[in-house]
């Protein structure tokens, strides 16, 4: 069975993120989503929030799973029995940043590999905190974001 770790801040999911999802479940057996408890970023969104909204979001899909992780991300994947780390690559500027965090958890890790997937051109400008800062001015983010977190976005810039 190939597991794959799909980790992130993921505050909020948005669409590109589930670009990435759907494409990693047609090459691996299993996906399991590892929300970053400890992150340097200030979410806005609280755990239990982003884990709902990414609940909410791959609802009636198969083969995914949905965990929290602290501490390194190669522990937790060798924990999760995955092979493999998959990383978004939107722009040629990700690649420097994703280049060194994949040589390094390889150097930590020689068993787990990184696996670089690029989301449909439509999503490739998108990242999280454009979607927020766009929902704090009251714009449209319905075409980069699930049902679910368009909703919350809503209810938090009330
Ligand atoms: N669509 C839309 N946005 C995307 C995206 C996609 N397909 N892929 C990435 N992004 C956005 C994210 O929304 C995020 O936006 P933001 O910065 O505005 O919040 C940004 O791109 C990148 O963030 P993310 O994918 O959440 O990664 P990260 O840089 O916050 O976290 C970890 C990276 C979790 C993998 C890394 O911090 C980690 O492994 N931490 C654990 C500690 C560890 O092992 N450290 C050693 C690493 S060598």
């Amino acid at each position: 069975m190939k597991i794959v770790i799909y980790p992130g801040t993921f505050d909020p999911i948005t669409n590109g993120h589930l670009d990435i999802i759907y494409r990693a479940l047609t090459l691996f057996d299993k996906v399991i989503i590892g929300i970053l408890l400890n992150t340097n970023k200030k979410p806005l969104f609280t755990t239990e929030e982003r884990l709902e909204m990414i609940e909410k979001s791959i609802e009636g899909i198969k083969n995914i799973e949905v965990k929290t992780f602290d501490g390194l991300l190669v522990n937790f994947a060798d924990e999760m029995k995955a092979s493999a780390i998959i990383r978004g690559l939107r722009q040629v500027s990700d690649f420097e940043y994703e280049f060194q965090m994949a040589l390094m958890n390889r150097k930590l890790n020689e068993n787990i590999s990184t696996v670089f997937l690029m989301p449909n051109e439509k999503y490739t400008y998108l990242n999280s905190s454009l979607i927020k800062e766009l929902a704090r001015f009251k714009a449209d983010v319905s075409d980069f974001v699930p049902e679910i977190v368009n909703r919350k976005l809503k209810e938090k810039f009330l």
